[in-house]
């Protein structure tokens, strides 16, 4: 595998991170993963604002433009021949003795490197259930940071649970997002999604599907979902970089359209398909 780090192409093997990075020491820094379609990244430029959004937010000083990112990561799928896939990117502010405030002069680390990610054909035909967990995270999470511990840990309570994805409610009464993929509703005929502010991820999928939505005629909604209305949802469904347009079909003890595929949510899979075409 080749690896992108900083400005150069490296064997993997002969990457090496400094103990005293602070990625490691305090979780500082930021990432992406973008989604590769027939030998094509899907989204780059919303991706890379994004992440020149969150670099900005905890003053990384990084210039995606001036550091000719885009040019590097087209080569780095090139050179690891990235067909169907997807590349990880994460930003650490760099190298310092360990101590909470940081240098005034630090140099940025990056690593980019191909994750191997398919499609998840049997979730997006059957669906998945979920469960909910208390969103116990900061509240900066629109910042798409390198610390992902209350997500690791809702995750994995899902999975020994049998579900495939938490879903985090906060202040006893209204849900936000799932701990990797932002949550969709769809009642009436409308699709209600938590607003993009600083409870949540501004997902890129997302966007896509309120794109989506829009060329559809299909109405939107971007509030707070209550706990007791998501009990009466007509469908609901889930959207990330790696599960696209997932449809839930439970959320713990409760079924949503005795547990088959809604209907607005199958004319927004059928329109995310054409996208990545
Ligand atoms: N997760 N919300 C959270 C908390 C996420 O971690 C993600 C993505 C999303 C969806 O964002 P996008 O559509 O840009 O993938 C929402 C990535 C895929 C991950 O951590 O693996």
């Amino acid at each position: 595998m080749i690896i992108l780090n900083n400005q150069d192409f490296k064997v993997r093997n002969d990457a090496k991170t400094d103990i005293e990075d602070r990625g490691y020491t305090f979780g500082d820094g930021v990432y992406e993963v973008i989604r590769v379609y027939n030998g094509k990244f899907f989204m780059l430029d919303e991706h890379l604002q994004r992440l020149q959004f969150s670099l900005n937010e905890i003053a990384i000083s990084y210039d995606v433009e001036s550091e000719k990112l885009q040019e590097r990561l087209e080569q780095l799928l090139e050179q690891n021949n990235v067909v169907d896939g997807a590349i990880y990117l994460q930003i650490t502010r760099g190298i310092a003795a360990r101590n909470h405030p940081y240098p005034k002069k630090s140099t940025p680390e990056l690593y980019a490197y191909p994750i191997p990610v398919s499609r998840p054909l049997e979730a997006q035909q059957n669906g998945i259930g979920m469960t909910l967990v208390q969103d116990m995270r900061w509240l900066r999470c629109d910042i798409k940071s390198l610390n992902l511990l209350w997500n690791v840990m809702a995750k994995q309570k899902a999975h020994e649970q049998g579900y495939k994805e938490a879903l985090f409610y906060r202040d006893e009464n209204h849900v936000t997002e799932g701990s990797s993929s932002n949550f969709f509703g769809v009642k009436d005929g409308k699709v209600i999604t938590h607003p993009a502010n600083n409870y949540i991820l501004n997902g890129i999928t997302r966007i896509a599907i309120l794109r989506l939505c829009e060329q559809l005629q299909i109405p939107v909604e971007e509030r707070e979902l209550t706990l007791a209305e998501l009990e009466e949802l007509d469908e609901a469904f889930i959207a990330s970089t790696t599960s696209e347009v997932t449809p839930v079909v439970n959320i713990d003890e409760h079924k949503f359209n005795d547990g088959t595929i809604g209907e607005v949510t199958k004319r927004l899979q059928d329109g995310f398909e054409k996208l990545i075409q």
